[in-house]
């Protein structure tokens, strides 16, 4: 049994970790623990210390140090003297805001909770088990459900909340977080992933601060600047030694991630739904169900963490028949003709890709309606004749006869003022009456939260799907959202829209790939603004970033590893210089870099060399090759390169009997020694070979001593090596 229940203390137990929370005297739900498995009821942790200015319950008579303010809580609310961040803070209907939430009975079932309406972690029955606890206002009738989903071999506990107000007045919901986790005791720092549009997920560690340290997002997106995944390690945590705990909200909308530290250095994580974008009102008998959270935690460091958190979104979280199975290698055509492309060009970059082993041609930006700029044509998802001549059917025939599969680009959400949909129904788009609406890359936004609008789209994009022969959609959404209004809502509702225009997201993703399950969906928002656990659930690959260059790729991929597995990370060769960046790297680094993920070009093939051309078709030759260990390995991070002049990572396969090594030397030096690598994760019993130069290690020495990695020239030079298991010393010196 994963869960249990003694004494009024609930045990969520893993393979490695354990989980604990106790009910209390007063029916308050102290939190108790997440962390190694103790074999011991940790209650004993709880302190009751008599600190100024403490409130106390009123059921706590004359006990001056019962305070909820110095208790570690499971679910905080306001207005009853916890004065720290609240995972749960409503407006009643005669305008206050307290919620007294206690104890009322729990539930045990097997197989993991569903969320009506959201992405949510899957198990089979015997996979997973759900805990539900309901706290309630007893004055106001508010019920709140915590659930827990246990995934017990993948250390994996999910949280959730369901509110249901069973009161008879309205209630406004104004947060109500995913996750509250306290932990009185210890030394942290946290790690959360920044950027912007073209330098998503550069990975940041700090010490806490006393006060609230925060990342999130407003823009109606997770967003390129944050992501909703945050670390907390201890002091002194690294990539394979110490304590750490992650958690990533499944959810596509604005997060927030706070974590405070409090006056007796406590700390509070909480991390949901971004308040400033969102409230809710609940009416009697209503539910509201708030996104999930996959939280796991780890002794032995980062890597082990990284290793649960990408085994639980590849097996899951993704779905669908490219869930764990290889992609195809794919090239795009965008970096190659941004919107100036025809039927002719792109089968002539499709015939080269085909002969260099390309299983994919994706057609990008600019195909339907007036699309020849950024100005005009989205939201009119019929194909342009002028640039299409014999329309997508036989452009999509001609590249199947070349023994590809097709592909095909769509921004569903967005509309250009310039288009037909546009002028039909103006009234279909984001805009506050009586004001300008705001302009991103020249376009508005289509009111995702109005049937009508998700109607129209499953049909347009359907069409398209039913009657052409696509295997691959590419689904992409290039602006933030501030000016939200929807005509759908009245007045004192509007702020429920950046919640309801993500769940009409969701329900038309979960609408088209269940009526179209052999089509393989990769998510995108100007590259990487959606990279989330929420989005995996549809699309089992996201395009990373926009930024194609192998060095700025080298950091955000490194960011992004810890919790997202490569096999989501779409990451293409590009041409040299660098189009976002200048930058010239040559064809070895692009590809080993792009590698590194589901793999892919971006660039007109018959500009390149026939030398060119030729590495090319070994790229991608190895990637075959490689591709089933890049996507079923576990990953190390074997170099920082925030830390080091390189980056190299691995991947090692789960019966350990091979291993990928890549890396980039980020600046070159001269005059120094090879640098070296200790590597992770082998049998250090067993000997292996390396294919780059027949030598012949053990695990053991490969692991201690570390591989000596080849002399490389030049700036950016990267290096692969491969190592698999023989039965024994051939070679040994
Ligand atoms: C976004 C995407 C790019 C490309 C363009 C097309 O920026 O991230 O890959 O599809 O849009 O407009």
């Amino acid at each position: 049994m994963a869960i249990s229940v003694e004494n009024g203390v609930f045990y969520l137990e893993t393979a490695n970790t354990l989980y604990q929370m106790k009910v209390d005297s007063f029916g308050v739900l102290n939190h108790l623990w997440y962390g190694a498995k103790t074999d011991d009821c940790m209650d004993y942790l709880l302190d009751y210390p008599d600190v100024g200015f403490a409130g106390n319950i009123y059921e706590a008579e004359n006990q001056r140090t019962y305070s909820l303010n110095t208790l570690p809580l499971e679910y905080a609310a306001v207005g009853e003297g916890d004065f720290r961040v609240p995972a749960v803070s409503v407006t009643h209907a005669d305008g206050s805001n307290a919620l007294a939430l206690r104890f009322q009975e729990y539930h045990i079932e097997k197989g993991k909770y569903k969320i009506p309406g959201l992405p949510a972690v899957y198990a089979k029955d015997d996979e997973a088990e759900t805990l539900t606890i309901v706290l309630k206002d007893a004055a106001s009738g508010v019920e709140v459900s915590l659930r827990y989903g246990v995934l017990a071999q993948a250390d994996v506990i999910t949280r959730s909340v369901v509110v249901q107000n069973k009161g008879k007045e309205n209630v406004v919901l104004n947060r109500v977080h995913s996750l509250c986790l306290d932990i009185p005791y210890g030394n942290w720092e946290w790690v959360h992933f920044h950027g912007r549009h073209t330098m998503e997920r550069q990975t940041e560690r700090a010490a806490l601060v006393h006060g609230i340290q925060e990342s999130g997002s407003t823009r109606g997106t997770s967003s390129h600047q944050q992501n909703p995944a945050v670390l907390l390690c201890e002091k002194g945590c690294t990539e394979t030694s110490g304590f750490c705990i992650g958690a990533a909200l499944m959810y596509s909308g604005g997060f927030q991630a706070q974590i405070e530290c409090d006056q007796l250095e406590q700390v509070r994580f909480v991390m949901g739904i971004h308040p400033d974008t969102f409230s809710w009102t609940l009416e009697p008998d209503a539910c509201f169900y708030v996104p999930e959270v996959i939280l796991s935690c780890s002794e032995q460091g980062m890597e082990t963490l990284s290793h649960r958190f990408h085994q639980v979104i590849r097996e899951h979280v993704c779905r669908g028949r490219y869930q764990l199975s290889k992609r195809p290698v794919l090239i795009n055509n965008w970096e190659a003709t941004y919107f100036a492309f025809d039927e002719k060009k792109i089968e002539e970059i499709a015939e080269q890709a085909s002969r260099l082993g390309i299983d994919m041609m994706v057609l990008d930006d600019g195909w339907f309606g007036r699309r020849d700029s950024d100005f005009s044509g989205l939201g009119d998802w019929v194909v342009n004749e002028e640039k299409l001549q014999g329309g997508l059917g036989r452009l999509v025939e001609k590249i199947n006869r070349l023994g590809m599969k097709f592909g095909i680009w769509f921004e569903p959400e967005a509309v250009s003022e310039d288009s037909d949909l546009y002028k039909a129904h103006p009234e279909w788009v984001i805009r506050i009456p009586g004001r300008n609406p705001v302009r991103a890359r020249y376009q508005l936004v289509l009111d995702m939260s109005r049937e009508e609008v998700v109607e129209y789209l499953y049909r347009a994009i359907s069409k398209i799907l039913t009657e052409n022969h696509i295997a691959y959609v590419k689904w992409d959404m290039n602006r933030s959202i501030c000016d939200w209004y929807t005509a759908a809502l009245p007045a004192g509702r509007q702020t429920e829209m950046p919640h309801r225009y993500v769940l009409g997201l969701y329900a038309l993703l979960e609408k088209l790939t269940t009526a179209f399950p052999d089509v393989l969906f990769e998510g995108c928002s100007g590259g990487g603004g959606r990279f989330d656990a929420g989005m995996l659930y549809y699309c089992p690959q996201i395009w990373c970033s926009d930024n194609t260059d192998a060095h700025d790729r080298v950091f955000i991929q490194y960011g992004t590893s810890f919790f997202y597995p490569a096999s989501s990370v779409g990451s293409h060769v590009s041409a040299a210089p660098n189009h976002q960046t200048g930058r010239v790297t040559s064809l070895k680094t692009r590809g080993t870099v792009a590698m590194a993920g589901s793999f892919g070009y971006e660039l007109d093939l018959n500009k390149l060399s026939e030398a060119e051309k030729e590495e090319i078709a070994e790229q991608v030759s190895s990637y075959k090759g490689y591709q089933r260990l890049i996507y079923e390995g576990n990953y190390y991070r074997l170099r920082n390169p925030y830390e080091d002049n390189m980056a190299v990572w691995a991947f090692v396969a789960k019966d350990r009997k091979e291993a990928l090594v890549q890396g980039v030397v980020l600046r070159a030096a001269s005059n120094v020694l090879r640098g070296s690598v200790r590597l992770r994760g082998l049998d250090a019993e067993s000997f292996y070979q390396s294919a780059q130069d027949g030598r012949v290690y053990t695990g053991r020495a490969l692991m201690a001593g570390g591989l000596l990695l080849p002399r490389t020239e030049g700036d950016d030079a990267a290096f692969t090596i491969c190592l698999k298991q023989v039965p024994e010393v051939k070679n040994k010196n």
